[in-house]
């Protein structure tokens, strides 16, 4: 059946019934809301790591219950145990579980004995009810193993917690709830922090407000949080303060900091309400990284009256999150559901993060707007921010004037940020990805003589500090056009690993400088442009590759090389999922959380380049198929995302269309644990999102490739100009028989290229795709392939250009 789903005017066919997704009810058409395709909790176990909570689009406060099991963005359907409810988390994100400050904790002491109340997070710690899990856009919602039901909803920088005492145990109408606040965060890097109670036994509402000292979860330095939490519902009966096992009801005030070795006290405030109680007890949290009267003006602003607004919040929340979705519209083709609700809920997490923090920046004043949790640009340049771009052009916007903030105020480009600090960078100047793509999109609103100048002091300038902005290795960089193995480089500090990735991501960088440089008509592009080709001097041609053994077959790879030239070695295999992981820590090696095997194939302005030194297109489609099917490639991560679609590169786009269909839903799909890797926010989500549309970019070049949407139609309406875009399959199947490109028109004139330009989005247009079972002559010819630059020459870079 052909639906044709649009959110802004949806047209329906009389009497459709809406297949019931899992536990709702069958809907009828009318009803439609494109809410409930939407599942928050896919990537909520196995490694996703996605928030799912409840966020306004883009939101600073991010509400949700926080697990002791996965909880890198707070919660897990992984089972394990709830330790708190707190409302600042990042989605997506690996290694050290991020924000969760301040959580509050719902209690009952059993005998009403204040001293039998659990404090410390390990004797609080309380399972789920595995059923109660309700995550909704702007929602959130989960009952505790003793009954207490907490949901909870968030305005931009307050949210919303409702604790529901009634179906405990012990909530016979005589118990007296107690809420509690946890001085710490998920991941207990508190350095210091203070807090002081203001509730006078009798009243109706409650205070708590104060701050603390923590340490951003991937970068340098540290952040100061200010809270302001009120509690009404019920009579204040007690409060103050508690450390460790034990509370008191004087004194009203605390300051912890790190003691003897270290030692993390636990320590923060309570409030407890004369039972009995009638409703829930309301939990307003306003947070603020400015100051605890911000954090309360936030949460006054926002929330004016804690004891009704909870229906209003939510309500207000799912519209926004509906607006978002207006400039998508899909027509099914009848396919599965379930790529329906992954498709959506994909949509959705691409707006969890950045966070708009404009206004709570504590480090400057700006008029500009304030972005953070760019987490980590190295993963949002690539398919998310592109992503944004198609779909929410003003926020993408934005997003890049207020990198250009953060430059005009740091001196620096950030390359990942979280918490107001500065990330770890982890390759190149991924910034300089996302300016240049912007540039070439014709984004509008951006200062280009402002991006050229960050860019330019990314290129060529080396700070102290490399772990954290700009490059390492310039001075070798610019003498020997490649970054050395066990470079000696007395200028600036950083973890001295990673000479390939960063030799060809500090390539890719420089082509996009060169790019921007010739747009806006600086002699310097040829001087970029020659270091774009850098890459080429780490190639080693007669490298060799053995999988237990014996010979892969393939030969010529990137290798590491000493200052005085000679080569290095490291195993092609190495850091892929055949061997050890490699990150900056953990086993840091010559390329970054990926292999030699994949690293061969990053060279996104010269793909061609790479086939014809590889052998030819024959050997290279034999070598990203091997990489492919052998266990190298690692779909999880982002590097990989590229290699899907290099078949077009060798005139075949078809086997890029059928490699896209292997991953999805195989590797990406609607369960809980459907992601293949960490979502980063939203990256994961946006490699399935631009494969499924049929158009995938490749950043900082005005360069779409083509494969056939996995629906029948897909339109995107340009915010920017109102245009709109539809690529149409002709001879659709839902079966996914039909994946190769026969013929195309583009508004009924034949179209021969494999790729397209973003005029096709921002002037809209049909693009019609004719499929069949095999693969054809569509896309195959010379002429007809994506640009790359050393074919053709500055023609290359040429047709990169706007
Ligand atoms: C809840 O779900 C987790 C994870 O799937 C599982 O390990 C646990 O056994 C479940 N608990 C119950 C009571 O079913
Ligand atoms: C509290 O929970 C009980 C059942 O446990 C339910 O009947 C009641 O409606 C809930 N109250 C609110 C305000 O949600
Ligand atoms: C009612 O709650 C009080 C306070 O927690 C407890 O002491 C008492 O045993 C409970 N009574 C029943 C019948 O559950
Ligand atoms: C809290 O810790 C931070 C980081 O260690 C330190 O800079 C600050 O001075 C401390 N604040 C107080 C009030 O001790
Ligand atoms: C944190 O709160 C304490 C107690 O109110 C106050 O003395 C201190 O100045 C605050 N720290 C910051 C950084 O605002
Ligand atoms: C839809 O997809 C789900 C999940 O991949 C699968 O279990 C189910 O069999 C599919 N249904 C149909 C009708 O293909
Ligand atoms: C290499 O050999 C080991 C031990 O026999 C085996 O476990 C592993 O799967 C092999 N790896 C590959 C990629 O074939
Ligand atoms: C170059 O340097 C490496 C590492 O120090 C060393 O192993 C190699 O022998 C040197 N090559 C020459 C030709 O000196
Ligand atoms: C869904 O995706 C996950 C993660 O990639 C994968 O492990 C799982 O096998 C997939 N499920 C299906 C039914 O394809
Ligand atoms: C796009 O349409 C909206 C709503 O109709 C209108 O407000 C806006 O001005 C239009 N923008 C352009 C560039 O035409
Ligand atoms: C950007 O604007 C220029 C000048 O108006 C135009 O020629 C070009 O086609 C535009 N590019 C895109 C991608 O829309």
């Amino acid at each position: 059946m052909v639906l044709f789903v649009r959110v802004s005017a949806i047209l329906f066919i009389a009497n459709y019934v809406y297949p019931s997704l899992a536990g709702r009810t069958a809907k009828r058409a009318d009803d439609f809301d494109i809410l409930d395709w939407i599942d928050p909790l896919i990537g909520s176990r196995n490694g996703g790591n996605v928030f799912a909570g409840a966020s306004l689009p883009y939101g600073m406060a991010k509400a949700v219950a926080d697990v002791d099991g996965e909880n890198t963005g707070g919660f897990s359907t992984d089972g394990s145990r709830i330790t708190g409810f707190s409302a600042l988390h990042d989605s997506g994100t690996g290694g050290n579980p991020s924000l969760g400050n301040f959580p509050i904790f719902p209690q009952i002491c059993p005998q009403d004995d204040l001293n039998q109340c659990k404090f410390p997070i390990g004797g609080r710690s309380t399972h789920y009810k595995n059923d109660s899990v309700k995550a909704e856009p702007g929602y959130f919602g989960v009952t505790l193993e003793n009954g207490i039901k907490a949901d909870m909803t968030a305005a931009e920088h307050a949210a919303l917690f409702r604790f529901n005492f009634s179906g405990t145990e012990h909530g016979n109408g005589t118990a007296s709830p107690l809420i509690m606040l946890d001085l710490t965060d998920l991941w207990a890097s508190r350095q210091n922090a203070s807090i002081s109670v203001e509730a006078e036994v009798g009243s109706s509402t409650a205070r708590m407000r104060g701050n603390g000292t923590f340490l951003p979860s991937f970068g340098a330095g540290s952040y100061v949080l200010h809270f302001c939490l009120d509690l009404t519902g019920g009579e204040v009966k007690d409060s103050g303060v508690w450390v460790n096992d034990r509370a008191g009801t004087e004194p009203k005030e605390l300051y912890v900091t790190r003691g003897f070795n270290l030692f993390y006290l636990q320590a923060g405030g309570f409030v407890r309400f004369q039972g009995p109680i009638d409703g829930p007890i309301l939990a307003r949290m306003g947070l603020s990284f400015i100051s605890s009267s911000q954090a309360c003006t936030n949460a006054e602003t926002e929330i004016p009256s804690p004891t009704s607004d909870f229906s209003t919040l939510v309500s207000t929340a799912k519209d926004a999150w509906r607006k978002k979705f207006i400039p998508i519209a899909i027509e099914t083709g009848g396919v599965n559901d379930s790529l329906q609700i992954s498709f959506w809920s994909a949509v959705y997490r691409t707006m969890m993060s950045p966070q708009d923090y404009t206004g709570e920046n504590p480090h400057w004043e700006s008029s500009e707007p304030y972005f953070d949790s760019f987490y980590c640009i190295w993963d949002m340049w690539r398919v998310q921010l592109p992503f944004l771009t198609i779909i929410d052009p003003q926020t993408q916007s934005r997003l890049v004037r207020s990198l250009l903030d953060i430059y005009k105020h740091r001196g620096w480009l950030p390359d990942c940020s979280m918490s107001t600090c500065k990330g770890w960078t982890q390759g190149g100047s991924d910034a300089d990805n996302v300016l240049v793509d912007a540039y070439v999109k014709n984004l509008t609103g951006i200062d280009w003589e402002l991006a050229y100048e960050a860019i330019v002091n990314d290129a060529e300038n080396e700070p102290r500090e490399w772990s954290i902005e700009g490059r390492g290795g310039l001075a070798s960089w610019k003498r020997l056009n490649y970054i050395p193995y066990l470079d000696f480089d007395p200028v600036g500090f950083g973890t001295n690993s990673r000479s390939i990735s960063r030799t060809l991501e500090y390539a890719y960088n420089d082509f996009n400088l060169a790019t921007l440089a010739k747009g806006l008509g600086k002699d310097t592009y040829t001087k970029y442009l020659s270091r774009a080709g850098n890459w080429q001097n780490l190639f080693k041609a007669d490298q060799v590759s053995l999988i237990n053994g014996s010979d892969t077959g393939f030969t010529g790879f990137f290798q590491p090389k000493y200052l005085n030239g000679t080569w290095g070695y490291q195993d092609p295999i190495a850091c892929s999922p055949l061997a050890d992981f490699c990150s900056l820590t953990s086993n840091p090696s010559e390329t970054f959380e990926s292999s030699a095997w994949e690293y061969m194939f990053f060279v996104p302005h010269d793909v061609r380049k790479v086939i014809e030194l590889l052998g030819g297109p024959e050997t290279f489609l034999r070598r990203l198929n091997f990489f492919h099917q052998s266990g190298l490639a690692d779909i999880g991560n982002e590097p990989v995302f590229l290699t899907v679609y290099m078949p077009h590169y060798a005139g075949r786009p078809g086997l890029s269309a059928k490699r896209a269909h292997d991953y999805i839903p195989s590797r990406f799909n609607s369960s809980h644990a459907g992601l293949p890797g960490n979502d980063d926010s939203g990256a994961m989500a946006s490699f399935l999102l631009f494969s499924t549309l049929g158009l995938f970019p490749n950043p900082g070049q005005n360069v779409y490739f083509i494969i056939p949407p996995f629906f029948e139609a897909v339109s995107i309406t340009n915010e920017l100009t109102n245009n709109t875009a539809t690529i149409r399959n002709l001879n659709f199947d839902k079966e996914y028989k039909n994946i190769y490109i026969q013929s195309a028109t583009l508004n009924g004139e034949p179209y021969t290229r494999s790729w397209i330009g973003h005029e096709f989005f921002a002037n809209g247009g049909t693009l019609e795709l004719v499929l069949g079972e095999t693969e054809s002559e569509w896309g195959t010819r010379e002429e007809d392939l994506p640009p790359s630059l050393s074919v053709g020459g500055e023609e290359g870079l040429e047709m990169g250009l706007v």
